[in-house]
């Protein structure tokens, strides 16, 4: 139930902003009129937002929603704080007039991929001159950032850089990833040194860099700004992973984790905690052997398998399926195709597309992805995607 909070009705409330006091904002309902309980906080976050957005959202939690308590107060009378973290119940959508949107949180990595021709892999001690070097964003976390921001869902990247890389930032905001939960920190940035000889066999050396480095505070001030119903996107290639995914849930957050690179213990630890685990045929395997068990046993409300060339599935705890057919094309770079469609699958669910259809949006981004060349750069926008699937 969304009711929208009139900007005029903010700046009524003209009371300085006191930490520990709350205020009280007039909420305009589709059909009737609520005066909602918020904290400072929440005003905070809309004064913060005001500056770039015309009008301003609440939602009021559903009935029984115990995380974040709100109470409405129609007879319009002050109500004793029970506690200052009282709540996020107010939250916005930027832009003029549209409908409050929900938001992906993606705490993810960051990478850059430098890439090396060389006539042959170098021997121990020898220098060898590459013939050509290419650099490219890439980590499980920026693909998918850039396919959900891409397929027109609000997503914040939240994640760590080291210097000289403000470069992955520019590039990210230009697909729409809203970039302020990314952090400049002391430690160099996620890359790999990718080697790749005459005959294209490659060797990679990988450095986890900030991915790993970056700490916990990150993503508990960015999960502040969220509310119930938005999504934490989770992979692993970073560090608080089942921290994170915790958080989220207490917040009333859906949390989606792909399990790559596989890690049998990095799942285990994660799995109490996520809503949506995310496979490709190889580490649905990996798993099932690992856990000796098979999906349909496994104790998670959704997962999703991706089976390359054949397709995708969806399953949910009630035994709600859902399948899509990968369309027929030539495949010339498969890297990131798992990545798209997951921060399409993810876009789509956030934007309220049914499983189904967000499967059949999903699986037309991903192989359109396979027919071109690079990772986060090369997944197709929503235009595109949409002219795809009308062909
Ligand atoms: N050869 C292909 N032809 C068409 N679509 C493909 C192809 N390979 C991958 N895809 C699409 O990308 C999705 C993810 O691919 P998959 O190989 O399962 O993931 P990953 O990149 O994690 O290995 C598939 O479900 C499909 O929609
Ligand atoms: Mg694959």
């Amino acid at each position: 139930m969304l009711a929208t909070l009139c900007q005029r009705n903010i700046q009524r409330d003209g009371r300085r902003l006191g930490i520990g006091k709350e205020h009280f904002v007039k909420v305009t309902h589709p059909v009737k009129e609520q005066r909602i309980r918020v904290t400072a906080l929440d005003l905070q976050i809309l004064r913060h937002h005001r500056r770039d957005c015309a009008v301003a959202r609440a939602q009021i939690l559903p009935p029984g929603f115990r995380r974040r308590p709100y109470k409405t107060d129609t007879a319009g009378k002050s109500a004793k704080s029970a506690s200052t973290q009282a709540v996020c119940n107010v939250i916005l959508a930027t832009g003029s007039n549209s409908e409050a949107t929900l938001a992906i949180y993606n705490f993810g990595s960051i990478n850059i991929d430098h890439f090396y021709r060389v006539p042959h892999f170098p021997a121990p001690g020898e220098t060898l001159a590459a013939e050509n070097y290419v650099v490219g964003l890439g980590g499980k976390g920026a693909n998918q950032s850039a396919a959900a921001a891409k397929a027109g869902a609000t997503t914040y990247h939240i994640g760590g850089i080291g210097p000289e890389s403000d470069w992955i930032v520019t590039r990210l905001a230009e697909w729409g990833v809203k970039t302020r939960h990314i952090a400049r920190i002391e430690m160099a940035t996620g890359h790999a040194i990718i080697n790749v000889d005459k005959t294209g066999e490659n060797t990679i050396v990988l450095f986890a860099g900030a991915n790993r480095a970056m700490p916990f505070s990150l993503i508990e001030s960015a999960l502040a700004e969220a509310m119930a119903g938005d999504t934490l996107l989770l992979q692993n290639e970073t560090a608080h992973q089942a921290e994170a995914a915790r958080l989220a849930r207490t917040l009333g957050l859906h949390v989606t984790y792909s399990a790559a690179p596989f890690d049998v213990s990095a799942v285990r630890a994660i799995l109490p905690h996520i809503t949506l685990l995310a496979l490709n045929a190889v580490e649905a395997d990996q798993l099932c052997r690992a856990l000796n068990t098979t999906l349909d046993s496994l104790d998670v409300p959704e997962i999703l398998v991706t089976r390359g060339a054949e397709g995708a599935e969806w399953r949910d705890r009630t035994g709600q399926r859902a399948f899509a057919n990968a369309h027929k094309v030539t495949a010339v770079d498969t890297t990131g195709a798992g990545d798209t469609f997951l921060g399409y699958f993810a876009a789509g669910r956030d934007m309220g597309l049914t499983p189904a259809a967000a499967l059949t949006r999903a699986g037309a981004a991903a192989s359109l992805k396979v027919t071109r060349p690079g990772t986060a750069d090369a997944i197709p926008r929503a235009a595109e995607v949409d002219s795809f699937l009308a062909q």
